[in-house]
Protein backbone atom coordinates (compact mmCIF):
# COMPACT_ATOMS: atom_id res chain seq x y z
CA UNK A 1 0.00 0.00 0.00
CA UNK A 2 1.44 3.42 -0.58
CA UNK A 3 2.08 5.74 2.00
CA UNK A 4 0.12 9.22 2.35
CA UNK A 5 2.31 11.44 2.41
CA UNK A 6 1.53 13.28 5.28
CA UNK A 7 3.73 16.63 5.92
CA UNK A 8 3.92 19.09 8.81
CA UNK A 9 1.93 21.92 8.23
CA UNK A 10 4.38 24.06 6.57
CA UNK A 11 8.41 23.51 6.03
CA UNK A 12 11.03 26.07 6.37
CA UNK A 13 14.20 24.79 5.13
CA UNK A 14 16.33 27.10 6.51
CA UNK A 15 19.05 27.21 3.60
CA UNK A 16 16.22 28.02 1.01
CA UNK A 17 13.89 30.63 2.44
CA UNK A 18 11.22 28.76 1.15
CA UNK A 19 8.03 27.77 2.47
CA UNK A 20 6.51 24.64 0.69
CA UNK A 21 3.14 24.54 1.68
CA UNK A 22 1.37 21.26 2.66
CA UNK A 23 -0.78 21.41 -0.96
CA UNK A 24 2.58 21.99 -2.96
CA UNK A 25 3.87 18.96 -1.52
CA UNK A 26 3.37 16.41 -4.18
CA UNK A 27 2.75 12.78 -3.94
CA UNK A 28 2.81 12.16 -8.07
CA UNK A 29 6.50 13.26 -8.80
CA UNK A 30 5.55 13.62 -12.46
CA UNK A 31 2.57 16.25 -11.44
CA UNK A 32 2.92 20.25 -11.08
CA UNK A 33 2.42 21.12 -7.76
CA UNK A 34 -0.33 23.75 -7.76
CA UNK A 35 0.69 27.05 -6.38
CA UNK A 36 -0.88 28.78 -3.12
CA UNK A 37 -3.28 30.99 -4.72
CA UNK A 38 -2.35 34.94 -4.18
CA UNK A 39 -3.46 36.32 -0.58
CA UNK A 40 -5.91 39.05 -2.16
CA UNK A 41 -7.36 40.61 1.07
CA UNK A 42 -3.91 41.17 2.47
CA UNK A 43 -3.34 44.71 1.12
CA UNK A 44 -0.35 43.66 -0.51
CA UNK A 45 -0.35 44.32 -4.03
CA UNK A 46 -0.60 41.52 -6.26
CA UNK A 47 2.52 42.58 -8.37
CA UNK A 48 4.27 42.42 -5.01
CA UNK A 49 3.17 38.93 -3.97
CA UNK A 50 4.11 37.22 -7.21
CA UNK A 51 7.68 39.45 -7.29
CA UNK A 52 7.88 37.74 -4.34
CA UNK A 53 7.16 34.31 -5.62
CA UNK A 54 9.27 34.27 -8.31
CA UNK A 55 12.21 35.92 -5.96
CA UNK A 56 11.83 32.43 -3.88
CA UNK A 57 11.66 30.13 -6.92
CA UNK A 58 15.14 31.88 -7.66
CA UNK A 59 16.51 31.27 -4.44
CA UNK A 60 15.61 28.33 -3.98
CA UNK A 61 17.27 26.88 -7.22
CA UNK A 62 13.52 26.08 -8.62
CA UNK A 63 14.22 28.62 -11.48
CA UNK A 64 18.09 28.40 -12.26
CA UNK A 65 20.86 30.67 -13.85
CA UNK A 66 20.11 30.79 -17.42
CA UNK A 67 16.88 29.03 -17.54
CA UNK A 68 13.95 31.14 -19.22
CA UNK A 69 11.74 32.48 -17.28
CA UNK A 70 7.80 31.30 -17.94
CA UNK A 71 6.19 33.50 -20.44
CA UNK A 72 4.11 36.82 -18.94
CA UNK A 73 1.31 34.37 -20.45
CA UNK A 74 1.80 31.15 -18.28
CA UNK A 75 2.38 32.78 -14.85
CA UNK A 76 -0.60 34.56 -15.61
CA UNK A 77 -2.84 31.59 -16.03
CA UNK A 78 -1.53 30.25 -13.28
CA UNK A 79 -1.48 32.96 -10.67
CA UNK A 80 -5.43 34.01 -12.17
CA UNK A 81 -3.93 37.40 -12.27
CA UNK A 82 -3.35 39.91 -15.42
CA UNK A 83 -0.84 39.76 -17.52
CA UNK A 84 -0.37 43.98 -16.68
CA UNK A 85 0.33 42.52 -13.36
CA UNK A 86 2.93 40.13 -13.93
CA UNK A 87 4.39 42.47 -16.24
CA UNK A 88 4.68 44.71 -13.39
CA UNK A 89 6.12 42.12 -11.30
CA UNK A 90 8.88 40.98 -13.94
CA UNK A 91 9.67 44.29 -14.62
CA UNK A 92 11.07 45.13 -11.03
CA UNK A 93 12.83 42.24 -10.93
CA UNK A 94 14.50 43.43 -14.36
CA UNK A 95 15.39 46.32 -12.12
CA UNK A 96 16.74 44.48 -9.43
CA UNK A 97 18.97 42.09 -12.12
CA UNK A 98 17.87 39.37 -10.97
CA UNK A 99 16.40 38.60 -14.61
CA UNK A 100 16.99 39.88 -17.89
CA UNK A 101 15.11 40.31 -20.90
CA UNK A 102 16.59 39.76 -24.53
CA UNK A 103 14.85 41.46 -27.48
CA UNK A 104 13.09 38.19 -29.44
CA UNK A 105 14.12 35.39 -27.43
CA UNK A 106 12.16 35.89 -23.84
CA UNK A 107 13.41 36.63 -19.86
CA UNK A 108 15.75 34.57 -18.45
CA UNK A 109 16.85 33.95 -14.95
CA UNK A 110 20.35 36.32 -14.51
CA UNK A 111 23.56 34.06 -12.79
CA UNK A 112 23.96 37.35 -10.74
CA UNK A 113 23.79 35.97 -6.54
CA UNK A 114 20.89 36.46 -5.20
CA UNK A 115 21.95 37.29 -1.32
CA UNK A 116 19.00 36.36 1.06
CA UNK A 117 19.87 39.91 2.73
CA UNK A 118 18.74 41.71 -0.80
CA UNK A 119 18.00 44.80 0.39
CA UNK A 120 14.25 44.82 0.35
CA UNK A 121 12.11 47.00 2.74
CA UNK A 122 11.64 43.98 5.30
CA UNK A 123 9.88 44.20 8.26
CA UNK A 124 12.11 42.62 11.30
CA UNK A 125 9.37 39.63 11.66
CA UNK A 126 10.19 38.97 8.17
CA UNK A 127 13.55 38.83 7.70
CA UNK A 128 13.81 37.02 11.16
CA UNK A 129 11.34 34.46 9.30
CA UNK A 130 13.45 34.22 6.54
CA UNK A 131 16.81 33.13 8.32
CA UNK A 132 14.73 30.24 9.85
CA UNK A 133 13.99 31.87 12.92
CA UNK A 134 10.74 32.83 14.93
CA UNK A 135 10.58 36.98 15.59
CA UNK A 136 9.36 38.09 19.05
CA UNK A 137 9.59 41.40 20.72
CA UNK A 138 9.54 42.86 24.17
CA UNK A 139 7.72 46.02 24.36
CA UNK A 140 9.93 48.56 26.35
CA UNK A 141 7.16 51.12 25.80
CA UNK A 142 3.94 52.34 23.60
CA UNK A 143 2.51 55.52 23.48
CA UNK A 144 1.68 58.96 21.80
CA UNK A 145 3.85 62.32 22.40
CA UNK A 146 4.97 65.00 20.51
CA UNK A 147 7.78 64.38 18.07
CA UNK A 148 11.25 65.62 18.42
CA UNK A 149 12.82 67.91 16.32
CA UNK A 150 14.14 65.57 13.72
CA UNK A 151 11.27 63.15 13.71
CA UNK A 152 9.24 66.16 12.99
CA UNK A 153 11.51 67.15 9.81
CA UNK A 154 12.11 63.48 8.99
CA UNK A 155 7.80 62.79 8.72
CA UNK A 156 6.69 66.26 7.43
CA UNK A 157 4.72 66.91 10.36
CA UNK A 158 2.82 70.18 11.07
CA UNK A 159 2.96 71.91 14.37
CA UNK A 160 1.09 70.31 17.24
CA UNK A 161 1.11 67.15 14.81
CA UNK A 162 1.75 63.87 17.71
CA UNK A 163 3.71 60.54 16.51
CA UNK A 164 3.11 57.23 17.90
CA UNK A 165 6.21 56.04 19.70
CA UNK A 166 7.61 51.97 19.95
CA UNK A 167 9.86 51.48 21.64
CA UNK A 168 11.28 47.43 21.59
CA UNK A 169 14.06 44.99 21.89
CA UNK A 170 13.45 42.67 18.85
CA UNK A 171 14.39 39.16 19.30
CA UNK A 172 15.18 36.04 17.02
CA UNK A 173 14.66 32.64 18.61
CA UNK A 174 14.19 34.14 22.19
CA UNK A 175 17.33 35.75 21.43
CA UNK A 176 18.01 39.85 21.29
CA UNK A 177 18.82 41.30 18.17
CA UNK A 178 18.32 45.20 17.98
CA UNK A 179 16.68 47.45 20.05
CA UNK A 180 13.89 49.58 17.72
CA UNK A 181 12.17 53.31 18.68
CA UNK A 182 9.76 53.84 15.73
CA UNK A 183 7.57 56.88 14.94
CA UNK A 184 4.25 57.38 13.17
CA UNK A 185 2.18 59.95 12.70
CA UNK A 186 -0.96 59.52 14.68
CA UNK A 187 -2.67 60.92 11.66
CA UNK A 188 -2.10 58.20 9.28
CA UNK A 189 -2.91 55.49 11.48
CA UNK A 190 -5.16 56.81 14.01
CA UNK A 191 -6.53 53.89 15.90
CA UNK A 192 -2.79 51.66 16.44
CA UNK A 193 -3.19 52.12 20.15
CA UNK A 194 -6.47 50.67 20.71
CA UNK A 195 -5.83 47.16 17.94
CA UNK A 196 -2.50 46.96 17.55
CA UNK A 197 -0.70 44.61 19.56
CA UNK A 198 2.52 46.30 19.89
CA UNK A 199 4.57 42.75 20.75
CA UNK A 200 3.76 41.39 17.32
CA UNK A 201 4.46 42.64 13.30
CA UNK A 202 4.31 46.57 13.06
CA UNK A 203 4.17 46.15 9.34
CA UNK A 204 1.56 43.50 9.00
CA UNK A 205 -0.52 45.54 11.27
CA UNK A 206 -0.44 48.25 8.72
CA UNK A 207 -0.77 46.83 5.62
CA UNK A 208 -3.81 45.21 6.86
CA UNK A 209 -5.95 48.13 8.60
CA UNK A 210 -4.86 50.64 7.31
CA UNK A 211 -3.47 49.33 3.45
CA UNK A 212 -0.09 50.99 4.49
CA UNK A 213 2.60 49.81 2.34
CA UNK A 214 6.10 50.88 2.93
CA UNK A 215 8.09 50.29 -0.42
CA UNK A 216 10.67 52.71 -0.53
CA UNK A 217 13.50 53.38 2.71
CA UNK A 218 16.09 55.42 3.10
CA UNK A 219 18.67 54.15 5.26
CA UNK A 220 21.37 55.46 7.31
CA UNK A 221 23.69 53.35 9.32
CA UNK A 222 26.72 54.32 11.68
CA UNK A 223 28.54 51.59 13.78
CA UNK A 224 29.06 52.48 17.71
CA UNK A 225 29.72 50.74 21.00
CA UNK A 226 26.67 49.64 23.15
CA UNK A 227 25.69 51.59 26.08
CA UNK A 228 25.20 50.24 29.10
CA UNK A 229 21.88 50.39 29.27
CA UNK A 230 21.35 48.99 25.61
CA UNK A 231 24.00 46.37 26.34
CA UNK A 232 21.85 45.48 29.10
CA UNK A 233 18.60 45.04 27.01
CA UNK A 234 20.67 43.10 24.26
CA UNK A 235 22.53 40.98 27.03
CA UNK A 236 25.76 41.79 25.88
CA UNK A 237 29.02 43.64 26.89
CA UNK A 238 28.69 46.90 27.50
CA UNK A 239 31.26 48.81 24.71
CA UNK A 240 30.16 45.82 22.36
CA UNK A 241 30.20 47.27 18.72
CA UNK A 242 26.47 47.47 17.42
CA UNK A 243 25.16 48.88 14.44
CA UNK A 244 23.29 52.34 14.68
CA UNK A 245 20.42 52.80 11.85
CA UNK A 246 18.20 55.27 11.30
CA UNK A 247 15.50 54.48 8.76
CA UNK A 248 12.74 56.77 7.46
CA UNK A 249 10.51 54.80 4.76
CA UNK A 250 8.14 56.05 2.77
CA UNK A 251 4.79 55.27 0.51
CA UNK A 252 5.25 54.65 -2.87
CA UNK A 253 3.88 58.25 -3.28
CA UNK A 254 6.31 59.54 -1.51
CA UNK A 255 3.99 60.60 1.65
CA UNK A 256 6.63 59.61 4.86
CA UNK A 257 5.45 56.88 7.36
CA UNK A 258 8.06 55.56 10.03
CA UNK A 259 10.87 57.09 11.32
CA UNK A 260 12.93 54.67 13.40
CA UNK A 261 16.07 54.25 15.61
CA UNK A 262 18.04 50.97 16.18
CA UNK A 263 20.77 49.95 17.64
CA UNK A 264 21.68 45.85 15.97
CA UNK A 265 23.80 43.75 17.57
CA UNK A 266 27.19 43.62 15.19
CA UNK A 267 28.11 40.08 16.12
CA UNK A 268 25.02 38.86 14.27
CA UNK A 269 24.22 41.16 11.65
CA UNK A 270 26.25 42.32 8.92
CA UNK A 271 24.99 44.56 5.63
CA UNK A 272 24.67 43.68 2.06
CA UNK A 273 24.28 46.48 -0.20
CA UNK A 274 23.87 45.67 -4.35
CA UNK A 275 24.64 48.91 -6.39
CA UNK A 276 24.19 49.20 -9.59
CA UNK A 277 24.88 51.59 -12.19
CA UNK A 278 21.95 52.85 -14.17
CA UNK A 279 21.58 51.78 -18.02
CA UNK A 280 22.03 54.43 -20.39
CA UNK A 281 20.92 54.36 -23.78
CA UNK A 282 24.38 56.46 -24.99
CA UNK A 283 27.22 58.25 -23.08
CA UNK A 284 26.85 62.24 -23.92
CA UNK A 285 31.03 62.55 -23.72
CA UNK A 286 32.45 65.02 -26.07
CA UNK A 287 33.96 61.84 -27.42
CA UNK A 288 30.11 60.60 -28.36
CA UNK A 289 29.37 63.91 -29.47
CA UNK A 290 32.42 64.42 -31.95
CA UNK A 291 31.04 61.53 -33.59
CA UNK A 292 27.59 61.89 -34.54
CA UNK A 293 28.17 64.24 -37.75
CA UNK A 294 29.36 61.27 -39.10
CA UNK A 295 26.97 58.65 -37.97
CA UNK A 296 24.56 60.96 -39.00
CA UNK A 297 26.26 61.44 -42.62
CA UNK A 298 25.82 57.53 -43.25
CA UNK A 299 22.45 57.82 -42.50
C1 LIG B 1 12.48 46.54 10.54
C2 LIG B 1 12.68 48.03 10.34
C3 LIG B 1 11.86 48.86 11.29
C4 LIG B 1 10.42 48.40 11.32
C5 LIG B 1 10.34 46.94 11.62
C6 LIG B 1 8.93 46.42 11.58
O1 LIG B 1 13.16 46.08 11.64
N1 LIG B 1 14.08 48.39 10.49
O2 LIG B 1 11.90 50.17 10.80
O3 LIG B 1 9.70 49.12 12.30
O4 LIG B 1 11.09 46.21 10.67
O5 LIG B 1 8.97 45.06 11.89
P1 LIG B 1 7.72 44.22 12.31
O6 LIG B 1 6.72 44.35 11.21
O7 LIG B 1 8.23 42.86 12.52
O8 LIG B 1 7.18 44.84 13.58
Amino acid sequence: MDAICQGPPAVLDPEVDFIVEPSEIMTNRSRKPRPTPLDRRSGIPLYHQIQRRLLDQIQSGELKPGEPLPSIQQIATRMGVSQMTVRQAVGALCELGVIYSRQGRGTFISGIKLERDFRQVLSFSEETQARGATPSSKVLSFRIQAPIQEVKEALGLSDGERVFNLHRVRCGNSIPMGIESSCLPVQLCPGLMETFDPSTSLYDELAHQYGIQLMVTDEVVEVGKASAEDARLLQIAPQSPVFLFTRVSYLENGTPVEHVKSVYRGDKYKIVNRLMRMKRERLTTPHAASTKPAADAIN
